[in-house]
């Protein structure tokens, strides 16, 4: 099969399907008992992302379980600054902990690590392309700069991104070096994951909606125009996902500013502006998580409305962010059934 003959891809290229194809943001993950089997066996977060057969093996649980129309490689938007130097590790109930940023820890930082740091995760690729069925899009990805450098600002998780937004404010020059580093690693990565075989690329802005105007414009668009300017430089026919999360209001001016193919929306976007998008380039998203938590007729509610509001163009579903570990399994299966029309 010819990778743009693959559903996700079709509408990736700007075809609607009678049913949209569909896959779930973090779909490799704790609710998933044979998951948490699997990562028993490391309990180091990040050997378990380098780890090729047991990063193998979880990136196909979800496809085995519920058919999936794409795979999503299982990694982190942490191996990044892992592979350029920057400390940081995941500690058990607590996630990831990073050391604060510094112009001392980014004048440490080196490119020259990144490729082969991350060859594990590029063996990774090269697998699961191999062992996937041949219908099924293998998507590839990255953490957004600004995403990723909000956690080593602060130094782990926060609610609303304080401490990096005052960052971005006091020492704007220090949050720009960093910022670099990440743009010019993540686009060799993005690349070697392109030449391993994935089919497109998303990449995670989780944190795009805390910014202002003029942060959205340094932190968010900036950047990711630089990534996928700079991928689609070394690889013209790259499809990107771009995920601003939280950024309803200026998913228009980021699709034109950053040159991504297709925007994953969050669950606030509403149906009119998501409508509207969607009449520029290919959409994904956009069911709350929490409906597939609740289940029963909220989750009925759910995907009818989703599946409707995008009757019109092209549409991956998705949910609006993350399904969260306390989601029951058959909540899922029932999803799939349902988008799937069977
Ligand atoms: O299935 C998939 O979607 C692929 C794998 C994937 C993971 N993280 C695995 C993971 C992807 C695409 C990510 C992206 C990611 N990681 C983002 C962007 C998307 C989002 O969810 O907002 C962010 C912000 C991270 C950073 C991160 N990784 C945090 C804050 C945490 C700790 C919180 C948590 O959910 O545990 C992680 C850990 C992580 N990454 C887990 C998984 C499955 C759970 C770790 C475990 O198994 O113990």
């Amino acid at each position: 099969m010819q990778s743009n003959e693959r559903a996700v891809m079709r509408v990736l290229n700007g075809e609607k399907l009678e049913r949209p194809p569909i896959w779930m943001m973090r779909q490799a993950g704790r609710y998933l008992p044979e998951y948490r089997a699997e990562r028993a066996k490391s309990p180091n977060f990040l050997d378990f992302c380098y780890n090729t057969d047991l990063a193998t093996e979880v990136t196909l649980q979800p496809i085995r379980r519920y058919g999936f129309d794409a795979a999503i490689l299982f990694s982190d938007i942490f191996v990044v600054p892992d592979a350029l130097g920057y400390p940081v590790r995941f500690e058990e109930g607590r996630g990831p902990v990073l050391e604060p940023l510094s112009n001392e820890v980014v004048g440490r930082l080196d490119q020259a690590k990144v490729e082969g740091h991350l060859e594990p995760v590029i063996a990774t690729v090269k697998r699961l392309r191999a062992e996937l069925p041949d219908e099924t899009t293998l998507l590839g990805f990255c953490g957004a700069p600004w995403t990723v450098a909000c956690y080593s600002v602060a130094g782990h998780t926060t609610q609303d991104q304080t401490a990096a937004r005052i960052g971005s404010y006091s020492d704007p020059a220090l949050l720009q070096a960093f910022i670099d580093e990440l743009v010019e690693a993540s686009i060799s990565y993005l690349v070697n994951q392109i030449d391993a075989g994935a089919d497109a690329l998303q990449i995670f802005d989780t944190w795009a909606g805390v910014l202002d105007d003029i942060g959205f414009k340094l932190w968010c668009l900036e950047p990711t125009r630089k990534v996928v300017a700079g991928v689609k430089a070394l690889r013209p026919d790259a499809k990107i996902i771009g995920f601003p999360k939280a950024s309803s209001s200026r998913l228009e001016l980021y699709v034109r500013e950053t040159g991504v193919d297709a925007v994953g929306l969050d669950w606030t976007v509403p149906a009119e502006v998501a409508q509207k998008i969607q009449q520029i380039v290919p959409v994904q998203g956009n069911m709350d998580p929490m409906r597939l938590v609740a289940g029963g007729t909220a989750l009925e509610e759910g995907i009818d409305y989703c599946l409707d509001i995008f009757s019109k163009g092209p549409h991956i579903f998705n949910l609006g962010h993350g399904v969260v570990p306390q989601t029951s399994p058959e909540h899922v299966a029932q999803m799939v059934k349902r988008v799937k029309g069977l």
